[in-house]
Order: C-alpha cells, then sequence, then structure tokens
C-alpha cells in the first residue's frame, strides 16, 4: 500500500467520524475545534492545525491545536492571506522558500492552507496545517482536507 492510500485511509475515518459528532445545529466554534482537535491527535504529520478567521484587513486566530500560534495577520503577507485572496487551497513545501511567508513557530517547514467559503462565495477563515518536516502535504491532504471543512456548514 502506498503512503498516499494509507493518508487516505485515515482522512477517511476521520472525515466519518467527525459527520457522526456532527448532529448538532451547525455552529463553526463548536465544528472548527473538533475538527482541528481531530486531526491534530490522530495525524502524525500536523505539527500545528487550525483556523483563521477573515475579520477585515486582518486575519484572527480561531480554534487550533499544536503550539502557541500568531494571534492576528495582516493584509496582505503570509500564506494564509494569499489563500483568502486567490480564493483557493496552497500547498508550500518549504515555508522559508516562500517569500512573506509568516513564521509562528521556526518548527515548521511546510504548510497547507485551505480557504472556507460563505455561500456568496466569499472566504470567511482558513483552515491552516504546519509540519515541521519539508514537503509534508500533496493533493490528497488538499483534497481531504477541503472534504473535511465542507462539513463546517453541513446538517
Ligand atoms: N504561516 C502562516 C501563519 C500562520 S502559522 O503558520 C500558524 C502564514 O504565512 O500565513
Amino acid at each position: 500500500m502506498t503512503n498516499g492510500s494509507l493518508l487516505a485511509g485515515r482522512y477517511g475515518r476521520i472525515y466519518r467520524q467527525l459527520k457522526g459528532l456532527f448532529t448538532q445545529k451547525a455552529d463553526r466554534t463548536a465544528r472548527m475545534a473538533t475538527i482541528a482537535a481531530l486531526l491534530y491527535h490522530k495525524m502524525p504529520h500536523h505539527f500545528w492545525t487550525g483556523f483563521y478567521i477573515v475579520r477585515d484587513k486582518i486575519l484572527t486566530v480561531g480554534p487550533y491545536q499544536g503550539p502557541l500560534a500568531c494571534q492576528v495577520l495582516e493584509k496582505p503577507k503570509g500564506v494564509c492571506w494569499a489563500a483568502v485572496i486567490h480564493k483557493k487551497s496552497i500547498i508550500v513545501p518549504n515555508v522559508h522558500e516562500y517569500q512573506g511567508h509568516i513564521a509562528c513557530d521556526s518548527r515548521s517547514n511546510s504548510e497547507i492552507v485551505v480557504p472556507l467559503f460563505e455561500s456568496s462565495g466569499e472566504p470567511w477563515a482558513v483552515l491552516d496545517v504546519d509540519s515541521r518536516k519539508l514537503g509534508s502535504f500533496t493533493s490528497v491532504d488538499q483534497e481531504w482536507l477541503e472534504r473535511i471543512v465542507s462539513l463546517i456548514e453541513t446538517g
């Protein structure tokens, strides 16, 4: 079995567990907190897992797991803002080669950021995951993290 299919299997189990947990009326904060906790504790390559919420020209940290993080990210610097501005997921294999990357913790070496959209199509938050290893994130992470954040609005 490839690493990709092992990873997909793990994300799939987390996705199904989250679906089972999200039976109450959708509450964004409760769901973001639950997603961050489950991903961080079940995925070995997740070193920091959490959300930043769009508030005008500032991204403010939301529920997260992992080491202490930056509380605010000012527009337009960094990977999180790039995902909001371009309205798409971004994988950064080496954060040291990404111009404008904001290092909240010097131990992070690669990163993935997935935007969350209002029904209008405007981003209202991002899911950000950091890894201590270079090149940790692939299209498998992207596909499953996009599916997982879509659960925030369902039900
Ligand atoms: N690296 C992010 C900042 C958030 S931390 O990684 C938790 C960025 O460049 O936007």
